[in-house]
């Protein structure tokens, strides 16, 4: 199965794609192209260095935010991928594009979504002072961190946590569950009931 893999930073999410289904032959499952909104995204520079085609799309060298996702749509249907997988991209489509693609775009959040959704995520969830964190893959609809939920994982929250010390943590989490899901998704096993996901498990 195909994927493409949008990108806006450092790319640890897509190091371990790339390492655990990419480079991984018996995954089936290959990147076929890494989208960021961003030039400097370290991300790019992981696709490259193992050879997969990049490409940059930007707000700004767009009218509206329409023909932003239509470039992005014109790139994706270039690589005939299946599966869009956000990975740390801080850009929100518009419902054209989400309706286009519907059941067929996943993101990483990093909270227990419907916790603390946005563009902060992190610094909310130690603001708010909760005591068990944790990561939300999903699928993606037309609002803001609210599609159907695949898979969550939790990490404790510790006295002593600042941003940095709680993303690790949290990170350390997503590395293992992102691969996992967008595996699930090639083998067929998501069945999408309304809000809710099953995950078919063997018997
Ligand atoms: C990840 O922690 C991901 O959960 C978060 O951005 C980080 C990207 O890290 N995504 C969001 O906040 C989306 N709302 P990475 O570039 O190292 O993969």
């Amino acid at each position: 199965m195909k994927i493409a893999v949008l990108v806006s930073g450092s790319g640890t999410n897509l190091q371990t794609l790339i390492e655990q289904l990419h480079q991984d032959e018996t995954s089936g499952i290959d990147i076929a192209v890494v989208l960021s909104d961003r030039r400097k995204a370290y991300a790019l520079t992981r696709a490259k260095r193992v050879g997969i085609p990049t490409h940059v799309v930007r707000t700004q060298d767009y009218e509206n935010r329409l023909d932003f996702d239509a470039e992005i749509s014109r790139v994706i249907e270039q690589y005939a991928v299946e599966l869009i997988v956000l990975a740390g991209f801080m850009k929100l489509f518009q419902p054209p594009f989400v309706q286009k693609y519907r059941n067929r775009i996943i993101n990483v959040h990093p909270t227990l979504l419907p916790a603390f959704p946005g563009a902060h995520p992190v610094a909310d969830t130690l603001a708010y002072g909760v005591k068990i964190a944790g990561i939300t893959v999903h699928f993606v609809d037309e609002d803001v961190d609210s599609g159907p939920i695949i898979a969550q994982s939790t990490v404790p929250v510790l006295d002593t946590d600042d941003e940095e010390s709680l993303h690790n943590r949290i990170q350390v989490e997503e590395h293992k569950l992102y691969p996992q899901v967008i595996k699930w998704y090639a083998q067929g096993k998501l069945k999408i009931e309304g809000r809710k996901v099953i995950v078919k498990r063997e018997n």
